[in-house]
C-alpha cells in the first residue's frame, strides 16, 4: 500500500469500493463507419490521426439509462455483499434518454435503491471526474455515505453519420464506481481533485438545437440537430487544459510526475493523450487506455479505461494514479487516487423494463 508523500493519512477519504462497466455487444470497425456515412476519409487517416480502430455502438432499442443501469449494477456487485448500499446516485451524461426529466432517478429506481437522491450532471467528456468530485465532497460532508457515480453515454444517438469530423470518433458505453468512506492510505482512495471551465469556448463542442435557445419544435436544420466539434481548436485546448489541470492536482497531492504509476486521460485522441503525458513527463509504460477498442465514449471514457486497466490488473492496489479529462463546455478535471482493489464487473446493457414504458395519457 502506498502512502502518498505530503498527504495526511488521517483525513477521511472517499474510497472506490466497486467498479462496473457496460458496453453494447456490437463492434463497429472504421471501415463500417466510413461505408455507412459514405465518408470522404480512410481507415489509415482515422487510425493514424486518432488511434481508434473500432468502437461499440448500441442499437435503437438501447438507451443511455440501459447502459447506466447495467454499469451501476455491476459496480454494486463488484463491492460484494458486504459493500455499502448506495444512498445517492449521480449520473454523468450529455446524452440523457430525454431532455426532461433526468435519467438518474429512473436508473436508481431500476436498481431498487429506494427514494435516494438521484440527478444528472452534464459536463460532457469531463462528466465522470466532475461527478466523482461532487460525490466525494458530498461524502466527506456527511451528506451521503455511499454515492454511486455513473457515467453513461449513447453518442451514436447524437452523432451525424455523414459528418467525417465526428462520426469516426465516438462510441457508446457506461462505467460506474461505488464510493464508500475510508482513509486516504487505502487502495481506491481519492486524494485530490481539480476542475474548471471556460464558457468562452462553448461553441467549439455543441449541439446547437433542441434546447431552450433553439427548441426542436421550431424545425431544426441538420447542422443544428447533431453534435458538432471544431476539432483543431479543441485539440489545442485539450492538451493545454489537461496538462495544466493534471499539474495542479499533482501539486495539491504533493506528488511529482515521476511518482505516478498509472496515468489515464480522456480517451479522445491518442495523439492528445501522448502530448499531455509527454508534457507532464509521464513515460509510456505508465500510460493506460483503451481508445483503440472503444473510441471516445465521452463522459464514460475515463472510468471505462480505468475499469479496463483494473480488470487487466496492470497495477497493484495502492499504486499512485492520475486521471484527467477535457470536454465540451469547455470543461476539464483531474484527480489523484490510489489504484483500487475492487474486482471489476462488466455487464451488457439492461433493456428497459416494459413496466416503465410511457403510457399515453391522451389529450383533452
Ligand atoms: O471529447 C471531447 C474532446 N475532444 C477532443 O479532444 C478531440 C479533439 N480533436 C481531435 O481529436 C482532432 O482534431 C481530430 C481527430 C478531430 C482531427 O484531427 P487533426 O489532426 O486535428 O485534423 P485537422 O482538423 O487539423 O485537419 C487536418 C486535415 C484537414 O485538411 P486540410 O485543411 O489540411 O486540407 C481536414 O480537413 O485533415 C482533414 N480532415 C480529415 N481528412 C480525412 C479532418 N477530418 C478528416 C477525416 N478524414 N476524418
Amino acid at each position: 500500500m502506498t502512502t502518498p508523500p505530503g498527504r495526511p493519512a488521517d483525513r477521511p477519504a472517499a474510497v472506490i469500493g466497486g467498479i462496473g462497466a457496460s458496453l453494447p455487444p456490437r463492434v463497429v470497425t472504421n471501415q463500417q463507419v466510413i461505408e455507412h456515412g459514405a465518408l470522404d476519409t480512410s481507415t489509415d487517416w482515422i487510425t493514424s490521426r486518432t488511434g481508434i480502430h473500432r468502437r461499440r455502438l448500441a442499437g435503437p432499442d438501447v438507451g443511455t439509462g440501459d447502459l447506466a443501469t447495467a454499469a451501476a449494477r455491476a459496480a454494486i456487485d463488484s463491492a460484494g455483499p458486504a459493500g455499502p448500499r448506495p444512498d445517492l446516485l449521480l449520473l454523468a451524461t450529455t446524452t440523457p434518454d430525454r431532455p426532461c426529466p433526468a435519467t438518474a432517478p429512473e436508473v436508481a429506481h431500476r436498481l431498487g435503491l429506494g427514494p435516494v437522491p438521484a440527478f444528472d450532471l452534464a459536463a460532457v467528456c469531463s462528466g465522470f471526474l466532475y461527478a466523482l468530485t461532487t460525490a466525494a465532497a458530498l461524502l466527506r460532508s456527511g451528506t451521503c455515505q455511499a454515492p454511486l457515480v455513473v457515467a453513461a453515454e449513447k453518442y451514436s444517438a447524437i452523432i451525424d453519420p455523414l459528418d467525417r469530423d465526428t462520426a469516426p470518433l465516438f462510441g457508446d458505453a457506461a462505467a460506474a464506481v461505488l464510493l464508500r468512506r475510508g482513509d486516504a492510505a487505502e487502495p481506491g482512495a481519492l486524494l485530490e481533485t481539480d476542475w474548471g471551465s471556460d464558457g468562452a469556448g462553448s461553441d467549439l463542442i455543441a449541439i446547437a438545437g433542441g434546447g431552450a435557445r433553439l427548441p426542436a419544435t421550431v424545425g431544426l436544420r441538420r447542422e443544428e440537430q447533431y453534435f458538432r466539434m471544431r476539432g483543431r481548436p479543441v485539440y489545442a485546448h485539450a492538451v493545454r487544459r489537461m496538462a495544466a489541470s493534471a499539474t495542479a492536482v499533482l501539486g495539491a497531492t504533493g506528488w511529482q510526475p515521476g511518482d505516478v504509476r498509472a496515468f489515464i486521460g480522456h480517451q479522445a485522441n491518442q495523439r492528445i493523450l501522448d502530448a499531455v503525458a509527454d508534457r507532464l513527463g509521464i513515460p509510456p509504460r505508465h500510460r493506460f487506455g483503451n481508445i483503440r477498442e472503444v473510441g471516445n465514449t465521452a463522459g464514460a471514457s475515463v472510468p471505462l479505461a480505468l475499469a479496463d486497466a483494473a480488470a487487466r490488473g496492470v497495477r497493484p492496489p495502492g499504486a499512485p494514479t492520475l486521471l484527467t479529462a477535457f470536454g465540451g463546455g469547455l470543461t476539464w478535471a483531474s484527480a489523484t487516487l490510489l489504484w483500487p482493489d475492487a474486482p471489476v464487473r462488466t455487464a451488457p446493457p439492461e433493456p428497459r423494463p416494459h413496466t416503465l414504458d410511457h403510457k399515453e395519457v391522451g389529450t383533452p
